[in-house]
């Protein structure tokens, strides 16, 4: 049954980082808005919308919304996926820029998925020291984790993310009714984002879980109250944190592993996926460390409603996962860094698990039966 009411409310979530405040405004319909585009430009005479082809074709009308008395417009088409935060990319959006004369009160539009909020930040607080920059998220997972909080990043052959800035933007426009043209597949990914709000910070959230056989569409609502209570758990976590030393590592619960597991997989695993198994992993590193019972049980109950995974179906080695997850030890030396959640909406810090221990959870509750 259909669950929207016939003219949702817009609802702002005033996100603070540090000494920054913006608005993550969720209102639907606002990206195909020429209104929308013209206030947010403000002295803008350039817009540079970075964004993907299959985005592109999807939202064909946000890139001609501004119109010819508006200001101009450049539209950097990037590759979808990964293949977007790569230097080669960086290096083109500088070039379109520099042809365009973009200037400083010029504003870059990230338009598209977490990987296209992760280069165009990059690019937008590189270029000429620091320029303005919005975020259009288009996924679920950018909507509730990658276009707030100001983090960007790029990828090198050695790693994920190894290189990247903090650079807020100056407001994300949040749209909901982007959700029913995602794949299933990747909607369920960053239903991963929104689970995880709900362990460490949200309990609620995870009381309110959509469900797995009606799409985005017929519990539109439903969507909405998650992003907005997910954006509102990860901005409670960030605003005295924004450079990541304390509770805003919280958020990266199940990512440890999931990182791990998103690269040893080949990126056959989607991120929300590998983050799915990556709590579950830390689930049972919980009960092996600390007196918490029945942790993993519950994780693969909130996962298994939405239809995320609960153990790898892939052939992973430990020895390769577990190599990979020894760099997130390198990023702060001596600090703890690996999350728990000892019940629904509490995390705590604690440091890396000792490889045996490690082991033991792998095999216990990943490796594939
Ligand atoms: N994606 C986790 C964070 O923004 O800190």
């Amino acid at each position: 049954m259909e669950e929207r009411p016939a003219q949702p409310a817009a609802r702002t979530v005033a996100i603070r980082a540090g000494s920054t405040t913006y608005p993550f405004t969720l209102a639907s319909g606002q990206l195909d808005r020429a209104v929308t585009w013209r206030e947010a430009a403000g002295s803008a005479r350039t817009l540079a919308v970075i964004t993907s082809r299959p985005v592109a074709a999807l939202f064909p009308r946000i890139l001609q919304a501004t119109g010819t008395a508006g200001p101009r417009q450049l539209v950097i088409e990037v590759p979808d996926g990964e293949a977007a935060k790569t230097l080669d990319v960086v290096s083109r959006c500088y070039q379109a820029l520099a042809r365009a004369r973009f200037t400083r009160s010029d504003l870059v539009i990230a338009l598209g998925g977490g990987t296209v909020t992760d280069l165009a930040g990059f690019v937008a607080s590189t270029w000429k020291r620091g320029t303005r920059l919005l975020h259009a998220p288009t996924t679920l997972l950018a909507l509730v984790d990658a276009s707030v909080g100001g983090k960007t990043g790029i990828n090198l052959a050695d790693g994920k993310n190894l290189v990247g800035t903090f650079h807020q933007p100056e407001r994300v426009l949040a749209d909901a009714t982007v959700l029913p043209s995602l794949p299933a597949r990747e909607l369920r990914s960053g239903l991963a984002e929104v689970i995880k709000c709900g362990f460490i910070a949200d309990p609620a959230i995870l009381n309110f879980l959509p469900d797995r056989v009606r799409g985005p569409a017929q519990q539109s609502e439903r969507y909405r109250r998650l992003i907005e209570m997910s954006v509102r758990a990860k901005a409670q976590l960030l605003a005295d944190d924004v450079a990541d030393r304390g509770t805003r590592r919280y958020l990266n619960y199940g990512h440890t592993a999931g990182q791990a597991l998103e690269t040893a997989s080949g990126f056959s695993l989607r991120h929300g996926e590998a983050v799915a198994l990556g709590m579950v992993f830390a689930a049972r590193i919980c009960e092996l460390i600390t007196a918490a019972d029945g942790t993993v049980t519950d994780t693969r109950d909130v996962l298994y409603q939405v239809g995320l995974p609960t153990r790898l179906d892939t052939a992973v080695s430990f020895d390769h996962v577990w190599a990979l997850m020894q760099q997130d030890k390198k990023v702060s030396p001596g600090r703890p860094s690996f999350v728990l959640s000892p019940r629904r909406g509490t995390a705590i810090l604690v440091p890396m698990p000792q490889r045996r221990t490690a082991q033991q959870a792998f095999d216990e509750v990943l490796r594939p039966v």
